[in-house]
Parts: C-alpha cells; sequence; structure tokens
C-alpha cells in the first residue's frame, strides 16, 4: 500500500483527482484537471510558493470582527447559543488566536463581495465551531490552528462559478460536480497558502462533506477524525437555519436539530458532537452526557427545497 492510499484514520484511500483547473484569485493556475493528488503532488505543491504573505489575524481583518458580531445578534438561534457572556469572553478570546496567511483571507472579501451567503455562512461556522471546540476542548485537544478550521473549510468555493453557487432551481449533474470540487479547490488552495502538505487546515476542507457512515463526498471514505466531523455537523447545522439560494425559507431550529439528530441515529454523525450541539441549544447548558435527545418530529422544515435534486436536460441527460 503507498503512502497516498493511507487516510489519516489509517483506512484505504482512493486516489483523489482534480475534476477541474484550481486556480487562485487572480488567475494563477495551482493545478489543472486530471492531477492525481498524491503525496508527491502535494509536498511539490506545498514547496511551490516563493512569496512570503503577510500573517494577518482573521478577527482583525476588514470588517469581519464586527461582521461576526452582526450575523450572531441579528438571528434568534444564534443570539439563544451565543449569549453576550460567551461571545465576549473565553469563545472570542479562542477566535482571536486565529492567524492566517493574508492571500487566504482575500478569499474572504471575494466572498462578501461576490457572495454573501458563503460570507455568512463560513463566518457561522468558525463561530459554532469556536464554540464547540472551546467546550470539547479538554477532550479534543482543540488549539488555535483547528479553530482556523471553521472559517477555511469552504475556502474552495472561489473556484465554484457564482451562476452556480447562487443558482435558486434544481442543479444539473455537471452544476453539481462544479460545487462539490470545492472540496479538492481547497485542499489544493490550503496546502498551497500553508505551505503544508499535511495541513490539517487542508484536510479539513477536503473532508467536512465526508461522513462517519460513507455517505459524503468527495470520495465516500468513513470519516474517522473527530475535529473534522465537528467542523462537519456545525457545516449542515449552519446551512438548515438559514436561508439558502436553493430553497424558500429556513428550518425552523426544532426541525434543524431534528435533521441532524436523525444522521446521528443512522451512524452519519457521532451522537456525543450531535448532543453537543443539542446542549448548547438548551437553558444552563447541560453536560453533554446530560443531555436527553427527543426524536419526536415537531419542527417545520421549509416547503420548497431543491437541495440535493438532480435536474435532467431535454435530452434525458443530466449532464
Ligand atoms: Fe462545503
Ligand atoms: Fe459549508
Amino acid at each position: 500500500m503507498t503512502s497516498d492510499q493511507m487516510g489519516n484514520s489509517g483506512m484505504i484511500r482512493k486516489g483523489l483527482e482534480l475534476r477541474y483547473d484550481v486556480k487562485t484569485l487572480d488567475g494563477q493556475q495551482l493545478l489543472p484537471a486530471g492531477t492525481r493528488l498524491d503525496r508527491d503532488v502535494m509536498e511539490e505543491l506545498a514547496c511551490r510558493a516563493t512569496t512570503r504573505w503577510p500573517q494577518v489575524n482573521l478577527l482583525d481583518y476588514g470588517t469581519v470582527r464586527a461582521d461576526l458580531r452582526a450575523f450572531l445578534m441579528s438571528n434568534s438561534v444564534y443570539r439563544n447559543i451565543f449569549p453576550e457572556a460567551v461571545v465576549g469572553k473565553g469563545v472570542e478570546a479562542f477566535m482571536t488566536t486565529v492567524i492566517l496567511p493574508l492571500p487566504v483571507l482575500q478569499c474572504l472579501s471575494y466572498f462578501k463581495d461576490n457572495d454573501y451567503y458563503t460570507y455568512r455562512h463560513i463566518l457561522m461556522v468558525f463561530a459554532l465551531y469556536a464554540l464547540l471546540g472551546y467546550d470539547m476542548r479538554a477532550e479534543m485537544g482543540a488549539t488555535p490552528l483547528e479553530v482556523a478550521a471553521g472559517p477555511m473549510h469552504d475556502l474552495g468555493k472561489v473556484c465554484v462559478p457564482l451562476s452556480i453557487l447562487q443558482m435558486p432551481g434544481p442543479l444539473r449533474r455537471a452544476q453539481r460536480d462544479k460545487i462539490e470540487h470545492h472540496t479538492e479547490a481547497g485542499y489544493v488552495f490550503l496546502t498551497y497558502y500553508l505551505r503544508d502538505s499535511e495541513s490539517f487546515l487542508a484536510r479539513v476542507a477536503r473532508d467536512h462533506h465526508e461522513r462517519r457512515d460513507g455517505s459524503g463526498y468527495p470520495l465516500g471514505m468513513r470519516l474517522e477524525e473527530r475535529h473534522v466531523e465537528v467542523v462537519a455537523v456545525c457545516d449542515v447545522y449552519d446551512a438548515l437555519i438559514n436561508p439558502r439560494p436553493y430553497r424558500n425559507g429556513v428550518y425552523d431550529n426544532r426541525a434543524a436539530i431534528e435533521i441532524i439528530t436523525d444522521m446521528a441515529e443512522k451512524g452519519t454523525f457521532s451522537w456525543d458532537i450531535v448532543r453537543r450541539l443539542v446542549a448548547v441549544n438548551r437553558k444552563g447548558r447541560p453536560a453533554s452526557d446530560e443531555c436527553v435527545v427527543s426524536l419526536d418530529k415537531r419542527g417545520t422544515p421549509p416547503a420548497e427545497n431543491c437541495y440535493g435534486i438532480i435536474q435532467e436536460d431535454e435530452s434525458g441527460s443530466d449532464r
């Protein structure tokens, strides 16, 4: 078995191959479509950059700190999860430790200017992941590096055409492929900008749509890395309770929690991580192992939702 067939959990990984070119925001091609992302390729990529980029504190970049607070305060679910005492103390201090290369943060400006959904989503997953990571830090050993995984998970979406990212209706298969490609693209970007062929942040970008039961993408591997799974749970939760281009309305908090507890029931997510998310929604914030989760269905999902629907064209093909 070669090293590139081994995942971090030691399981066999099929080869990951780029479906599309990966280019930086200023048009520099990092890797062409068809490149197999094996160890040699990633090591070459990590050594390629000659520029020494400034390292910038994420919360101090542009309007990030003010936008993050405004997003938290404008959503009643987040106002409950992040009371002022939490935002102002440990969690914000934890988030303040995140320092990243400038070109990575410039991608946030790109989203702010061009795709506000993604900009807001990235900052909210940052806050949620910092909260869960902070609460679970004794068990998980979360560090500033891990906390940075929240805002970086969807960085590869700079490679997805805005017309597809913002499409309101069902997608064709090729369009869906381009969205899924953000996982490989983020892996390439972060390996290059962080100059590290084994970067944790790059792995999160690659694996945050993988699932414990192997039902995710891009490889359909069984996700075993705890930090990545926490990002994945935060990612799904934020997408459910906030507006998305592909559906009318949002899941109310109850419906969103029900979707995620269903995923835990099916083995898609770990119960203890899902219980932690439920616990931060409860008054008094019980310990997650004391948090009893009802499986009753009382939430209200949105009436119209095109997520996951693949549209066939006139010829009957979905490409
Ligand atoms: Fe994603
Ligand atoms: Fe996401």
